[in-house]
């Protein structure tokens, strides 16, 4: 679909969080700038968060909790990590775990460690726009 502007990719973000579930484990692809936070932001929204939502970059994951959102939610950015054996020293096994987790940048260890339930593909276009591409896990149950 195509997502004209950053509020869009807000609003897309708040109706795609209403189908989500606890152990939902989001991939979020696209290239620096695409929207991977905003959209984060949206879904993190439409779970009840209020407040600003700041980039996971540096932290690698921020983790929001009940009674703040609905559902707990870890938001996590692969950027600027260097292995994958530091997702075990943050907490963030290849399980999938009792809350949502969103990645940015899921595509830097391959799809191999863990089954994502959605993978979102954003494409900006030269326009400012954005071409925001879903795919589901097969036996997952549509929003
Ligand atoms: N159609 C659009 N959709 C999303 N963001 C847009 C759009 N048009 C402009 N923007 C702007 O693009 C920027 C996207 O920044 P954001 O931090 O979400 O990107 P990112 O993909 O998370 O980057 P990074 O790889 O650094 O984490 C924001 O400043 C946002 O306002
Ligand atoms: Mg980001």
């Amino acid at each position: 679909m195509i997502i004209a502007t950053d509020r869009d990719m807000r609003d897309f973000g708040r109706s795609f969080a209403q189908g989500l579930k606890a152990s939902d484990w989001v991939a979020i692809n696209g290239p620096l700038g695409a929207g991977k936070t905003v959209l984060c932001a949206g879904i993190l929204s439409g779970l009840g968060y209020t407040g600003e939502v700041a980039s996971p970059s540096y932290a690698i994951v921020h983790s929001y909790e009940p009674p703040e959102v609905s559902v707990a939610v870890a938001h996590v950015d692969y950027y600027r990590l260097n292995n994958a054996d530091e997702l075990d020293e943050l907490g963030l096994s290849n399980e999938r775990a009792e809350r949502i987790t969103l990645v940015e940048w899921a595509e830097r260890f391959g799809s191999g460690y863990v089954v994502p339930s959605h993978i979102i593909d954003i494409v900006p276009q030269t326009d400012g726009s954005r071409i925001l591409t879903l795919k589901m896990e097969q036996n997952d149950t549509p929003y």
